[in-house]
């Protein structure tokens, strides 16, 4: 049953965008325009912490003190990058975050999602809201992406945030469908595009394919979407592919798929 309609919707400083507090007291964000939710309203940090975080391994592995490569497609609010990276410095365990995003909120939003509620450590919260304040807007490729050629040599689409003495960011300003990816492996891939009414060709499988190709032995794939044709075209790639159980009180089923 879709109880979004009797949760709170609260207005943002980006007129195109809407907070919505999800079932777990945590904030996402609505695309007024599409509909399209940056997270399960039925909570957004139970699932960023089940589907990506501990489905991926990646949490395991930083508790276990494992340096980590993690490649997120769709920064977004930046919550899957925070808690990942507050684990990482918790257990000082070196870790190599890239994500891509075309659409890089501004400091100003990202504050508005009470992101230092997210983590432990909220210096680190902090210490993201200055850097990214510290970004001038006219360093940003945001405006012209993600058709345009021309625009991008001129334009920083690259930025690195040194979350930690051992925890880099990296985020690229970049149509993850044309991102230069030569030389990159991953431990673990964060896939967290809008769903595949929105992000079509997101979900097809030449992107699919390179996902794989990206992923290092036994690294996993992970995300929300069970649809049977994306289960069948990661299938056909070369994952192995489970639905497992969603987190408490969301989707009833998510996603692993792992490349052996
Ligand atoms: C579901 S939200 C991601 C939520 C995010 N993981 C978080 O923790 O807040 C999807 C994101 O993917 C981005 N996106 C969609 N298509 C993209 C593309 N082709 N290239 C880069 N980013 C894209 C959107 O701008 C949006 O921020």
């Amino acid at each position: 049953m879709n109880q979004r309609a009797n949760r709170v919707r609260l207005p943002c400083q980006d007129p195109t965008l809407e907070i919505e507090v999800t079932d777990d007291g945590s904030r996402t964000l609505i695309n007024k325009a599409t509909g399209d939710s940056y997270h399960s309203s039925s909570g957004a940090i139970s699932e960023t912490r089940q589907v990506y975080l501990r489905n991926s391994g990646v949490q395991e592995r930083l508790s276990s003190g494992q340096a980590t490569r993690v490649l997120e497609i769709g920064l977004g609010t930046g919550m899957g990058m925070f808690l990942t990276v507050d684990h990482a410095i918790k257990h000082g365990t070196p870790l190599d975050y890239v994500a891509l995003e075309y659409h890089w909120l501004s400091a100003d939003v990202v504050r508005e999602l009470a992101p230092e509620s997210w983590v432990d450590n909220t210096a680190v919260v902090a210490d993201y809201i200055r850097w990214r304040s510290s970004v001038p807007e006219s360093q940003l490729p945001c405006g012209q992406l993600p058709n345009s050629e021309s625009a991008e040599p001129k334009l920083t689409s690259e930025f690195r945030w040194h979350a930690g003495e051992h925890q880099v960011v990296q985020i690229q300003l970049v149509d993850a469908l044309r991102w230069r990816h030569e030389g990159e492996s991953f431990d673990a891939i964060y896939f967290d595009p809008f769903a595949p009414d929105t992000n079509a060709e997101l979900w097809q499988t030449p992107m699919l394919a390179v996902m794989y190709k990206l992923l290092n032995m036994d690294g996993r794939f992970v995300t929300y979407c069970v649809k049977r044709e994306v289960r069948d075209r990661l299938k056909a790639v070369g994952f192995d592919v489970r639905k497992i159980r969603g987190p408490e009180g969301g989707k009833r089923e998510v996603l692993v798929a792992t490349r052996h």
